[in-house]
């Protein structure tokens, strides 16, 4: 069976206080529960030490592509495994469409955080002018083919795909479970083309205002495995209940 994985992407929110109190409150409430945040640089050590020896995992959200240099702001992959980090985010679409990431950059970012032996969670999907001019396919197509030209399909064993619909993020407006597993499905249709093994094993998580009110509905689509989380992460009972629907 494949692995089912919720992780919450923070992303520029917490502090010191904040996510002490946050992790102190998910972590006992999801002993035996393979989950993980992807947390802000700065608060890597913090998680560690909080999270060490439990099911929990952690993560970043953005890498650099380089493996070291004269980069100044940026984070290499090496970095991230000092810290004990699990997985890195690659591609969310606030990356894409604030910070100019092109799909070749995802990729680089994607070769990168493999070759040290990081999961990269590779995210996909279209705006809402892409799914009203009907091209979502096209577009999550284009996103994946980037990856698996440089990385190869093979690749994909050792990596997370995380489907968001950009105009679900963060704005309330979910997929609808059958929306989103139309997706999932052709995301996993389009790679079993190339590796059926590798897309029967790939863990595909949804992502867009998933919250614990609509978790389990989406997670009981046959191809959605979990979800990436932002808002509904930083609060401990959401993330909880999503964590537990995810697992049922
Ligand atoms: P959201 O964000 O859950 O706040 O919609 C999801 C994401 O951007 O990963």
């Amino acid at each position: 069976m494949r692995k089912k994985l919720v992780a919450g992407n923070w992303k520029m929110h917490g502090s010191l206080a904040d996510n002490a109190a946050l992790l102190a409150a998910i972590k006992p409430a999801l002993a035996g529960i393979e989950a993980a945040v992807c947390v802000p640089f700065p608060y890597l050590a913090q998680v560690q030490a909080a999270l060490a020896g439990s099911s929990l995992s952690w993560g970043a959200q953005n890498l650099s592509e380089q493996a070291k240099g004269a980069f100044t702001g940026e984070v290499s992959s090496a970095m991230l495994l000092d810290f004990g980090c699990t997985y890195v985010i690659v591609g969310h679409s606030e990356r894409r469409s604030l910070y100019g990431e092109s799909d070749e950059l995802v990729a680089k970012k994607y070769l990168a955080a493999q070759a040290a032996g990081l999961t990269p969670i590779l995210c996909v999907g279209e705006s809402l002018d892409e799914r009203e001019s009907g091209v979502t396919e096209q577009v999550v197509a284009r996103q994946l083919d980037a990856v698996i030209g440089m990385a190869g399909v093979a690749s994909l064993a050792k990596a997370v795909v995380a489907y968001e619909p950009v105009w679900a993020i963060g704005t309330g407006k979910t997929a609808s479970p059958e929306q989103a597993q139309a997706v999932h499905a052709f995301i996993r249709g389009k790679i079993a083309t190339l590796d059926a093994g590798v897309a029967e094993g790939l863990t595909i998580q949804y992502g867009g205002s998933v919250k614990a009110a609509n978790a389990a509905e989406l997670m009981a689509q046959p191809d959605i495995d979990g979800g990436l989380i932002g808002g509904a992460s930083l609060i401990a009972d959401e993330f909880v209940a999503i964590c537990r629907a995810a697992a049922q």
